[in-house]
């Protein structure tokens, strides 16, 4: 039986020698430490032995089971060191290659043009002044000269609310009331930018939802002469240091006298293209003087306060700065279009 474990224990090392992976390793340990194995089975047929064999035949067969399993544990070792050098070799890091190119992100073509519009009236200084998209019907309309019931609401298609009395805001304008509210009876000169809100057909010259600039001057001695002086200066400083500007009497509740500002087609430059429908101008705001009535609302005494407003769609300047033919591209989220700016 010795010789029979010794030849055992020399075949399992020559099987062993020839193992090259994890798997084939597996299978080794199976035929030659296995339960069925040559050598574990010495132990089950020790009871055939005589008295004086058992402890020497045991002892040798402990033997070669350790020395079985130290040589599958090296084995492995090996094994995964193999593995390793192989893998440095071949899976080399070549540091000389150029590095992935990250996507640079970029600001909202809107954005850029509300960020020139700050820039500008900062220079002159206007402060910014936020206020409400959710708004009261009072300070969209009421406190802006239009009561109740007054056919001059059906200028702006409203979103309401299932709430009496509240509404997203169709302009800017009910921030001027806020921003009297807050700082009478000091001077104000405030822009006021931010999302609004009608509930209009949606077609290439109209959105549901665009931006806005509202300008709020309140002071003493203001006069429609520096509503001109201030925004022709801006339409020069947008535009082109000698555009031409001219203001057309118009008319919106909260101001008296309403005027809204062109300037000149600076495609054709006046001389009449598709872009300015052949008028040689554009048509860029609404401005005026501010109503008594609404300086009144905002706390003001007309008879010693006066002031100008305007407002302008950031949209719209920017379509006509880049020349794009419909609105709903803002929204639209189409890379194409957005990587242009
Ligand atoms: N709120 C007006 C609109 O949305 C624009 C406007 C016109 C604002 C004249 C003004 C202004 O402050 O004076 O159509």
């Amino acid at each position: 039986m010795l010789e029979q474990l010794e030849k055992s224990h020399q075949q399992a090392l020559e099987a062993l020698e020839k193992v090259q992976n994890e798997d084939d390793l597996l299978t080794w340990r199976a035929d030659f430490l296995g339960k069925q194995s040559p050598v574990m089975s010495v132990f089950d047929n020790m009871r055939d032995l005589s008295k004086e064999e058992r402890p020497v035949v045991g002892r040798r067969a402990n033997e070669v089971r350790q020395a079985l399993e130290a040589a599958f544990e090296a084995r492995r070792d090996a094994l995964k060191e193999q593995a390793l050098q192989t893998a440095l070799k071949t899976e080399k890091i070549d540091v000389t290659l150029p590095g992935r190119q990250h996507e640079l992100g970029r600001l909202h073509p809107v954005t850029q043009t509300l960020r020139r519009i700050y820039r500008i009236f900062n220079e002159m200084g206007f402060q910014v002044y936020r206020s409400r998209e959710v708004e009261t019907d009072d300070y969209t309309f009421t406190y802006l000269n239009m009561p109740p019931h007054h056919p001059a609401r059906d200028m702006w298609d409203t979103f309401y609310t299932n709430t009496e009395g509240i509404i997203l805001r169709t302009h800017t304008s009910p921030g001027q009331v806020h921003a009297m509210r807050q700082y009478h009876p000091e001077p104000i000169r405030v822009i006021l930018p931010g999302m609004c809100f009608r509930y209009e057909q949606v077609s290439s010259r109209s959105e549901m939802q665009f931006t806005q600039v509202e300008g709020l001057a309140v002071g003493k001695d203001i006069t429609f002469g520096d509503l001109k002086g201030t925004l022709t200066d801006f339409a020069r400083r947008l535009f082109d240091t000698d555009v031409r500007t001219r203001f057309r009497a118009s008319h919106f509740p909260f101001t008296e006298p309403s005027a809204e500002m062109d300037v000149e087609c600076f495609i054709c430059h006046g001389e009449g293209c598709s872009v300015c429908k052949h008028t040689g101008w554009l048509e860029i705001l609404g401005s005026g003087v501010v109503h008594p009535n609404v300086l009144r609302f905002g706390g003001y005494d007309p008879a010693e306060y006066t002031g100008f407003a305007f407002g302008m769609g950031p949209e719209r300047l920017t379509m006509l700065l880049h020349q794009i033919d419909d609105i709903r591209n803002f929204w639209r989220n189409d890379l194409r279009f957005l990587e242009q700016f």
